[in-house]
């Protein structure tokens, strides 16, 4: 169903605005953490949910910035007779599982839909919004991922059949009453809206108090799947900032057969994004280059940048493509990708400074090799297969 065409229908009109994003006291900065989906997919237990946060902690993670532990899908059981959800057998005791993962210092997030079911099938909170929005603020959830899933054919193909400016009325309506049950609670909860980017999301979900919006369908963990998404996020700039985020989904680094190059440039273009920083891997068999990627303070510094500006594809040249990043205090990050295959020896890229509006010479960071470079007009630049230069310049003037 996530396969669906996009619809592009402007709707922007219809929601009354709960909060304006600028009053928003969650998110800030985009949201960092881990999320159970990308690697333990439907068989996440609560064990998982207490190792992972064992391990955002040893790893160093937690020091880095990463403070979400959230439980995707497959957590739910069956309603009791007075509606309150429970969760199934892999999950005993949701309360304590939330005091534990705070107990570290940590913050916990769960899944639902506004529909009947969530995608894997399980109950979703269609009917019950305010009933589960209080049951997460009594077990202290902080974070809510809140996906279509079956909202689609239950509601908005079942009520609207052929008329999709209703179906997508419906769709904001259903985001808008979550969003107001999560604010009635009194407890703040980052609102993570997942409808794969349908209908012009990034217009319509700040003002109803959304935190952060799946611009795309869902990463896997293939560079062609990665590189895709990263595309589809030109054009979306100017919707994200403090408190409310464009998501190009969640981390895939460490998972699947990505190579080092691959993850790295993965993690940095994220960064560039001011995506939320969600790691999807396994903590605790993550491997040391792995961990280091994900740690690298000073790649998620751009991720966290005060500012909140997503970086701007500048050009590119055959399979390389160059993005800026404005960052406050008048600094700048370069990212230069090389989204190839082939290793660039032969015919080396050559930089184009004017085109970045770098005036001269400059001299920068480079955020993998920790070491200075400095970056001058034509400058042949040799990048390996999917591979970055990340290039942080204090001041450009
Ligand atoms: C959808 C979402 C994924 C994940 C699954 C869970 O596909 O886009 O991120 O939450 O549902 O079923």
């Amino acid at each position: 169903m996530r396969r669906l065409a996009l619809s592009v229908l402007a709707l922007t009109s219809f929601i009354l605005p709960a909060t304006t994003p600028a009053q928003s006291p969650i998110a800030k900065t985009p949201p960092m953490g881990w999320n159970s989906w990308n690697y333990f997919y439907g068989k996440v237990t609560d064990k998982d949910i207490r190792d992972s946060a064992d391990q955002i902690v040893s790893s160093g993670m937690k020091d880095a910035g990463y403070v979400y532990v959230n439980i995707d899908d497959t957590w739910q059981g069956k309603r009791d007779a007075n509606g309150v959800l429970q969760a199934n057998e892999k999950f005993p005791d949701m309360k304590a599982l939330a005091d534990y993962v705070h107990s570290k210092g940590l913050k916990i997030g769960i899944y639902s839909s506004p529909g009947p079911r969530t995608c894997a099938g399980y109950e979703g909170s269609l009917g019950h919004e305010e009933q589960d929005a209080k049951m997460y603020a009594e077990w202290g959830i902080d974070y809510l991922k809140y996906d279509l899933c079956s909202f689609i054919p239950a509601v908005m193909q079942k009520q609207a059949p052929n008329d999709k400016a209703a179906q997508m009325h419906l769709m904001i309506a259903a985001y808008d009453k979550m969003s107001k049950a999560l604010k009635a609670t009194g407890r703040p909860i980052v609102l993570s809206l997942c409808q794969y980017g349908w209908d012009a999301v990034w217009e319509w979900a700040p003002a109803l108090g959304g935190n952060l919006w799946r611009t795309t369908d869902d990463i896997q963990a293939n560079w062609n799947s990665i590189y895709t998404i990263l595309s589809q996020q030109e054009g979306l700039q100017k919707y994200a900032g403090p408190g409310h985020w464009n998501d190009p989904d969640m981390l895939e680094v460490g998972n699947g057969k990505l190579s080092l190059a691959e993850n790295r440039s993965h993690f940095s273009m994220w960064a560039m994004l001011s995506a939320p920083l969600l790691a999807g891997n396994d903590l605790p068999h993550m491997k040391p280059e792995i961990n280091a990627i994900l740690t690298n303070r000073d790649v998620i510094a751009l991720d966290q940048d005060p500012l909140g500006k997503q970086a701007d594809r500048v050009y590119s040249e055959g399979e390389v493509d160059v993005w800026k990043k404005q960052l406050s205090g008048g600094a700048v990050a370069i990212a230069i990708l090389n989204a190839g295959s082939d290793r660039q020896s032969t015919h080396p890229f050559h930089l184009d400074t004017k085109k970045l509006g770098l005036r001269g010479t400059v001299k920068g960071k480079d955020l993998w090799s920790g070491k200075e470079i400095e970056l001058k007009d034509n400058m042949p630049i040799e990048l390996n297969a999917r591979d970055i230069l990340l290039v942080r310049i204090e001041k450009t003037k």
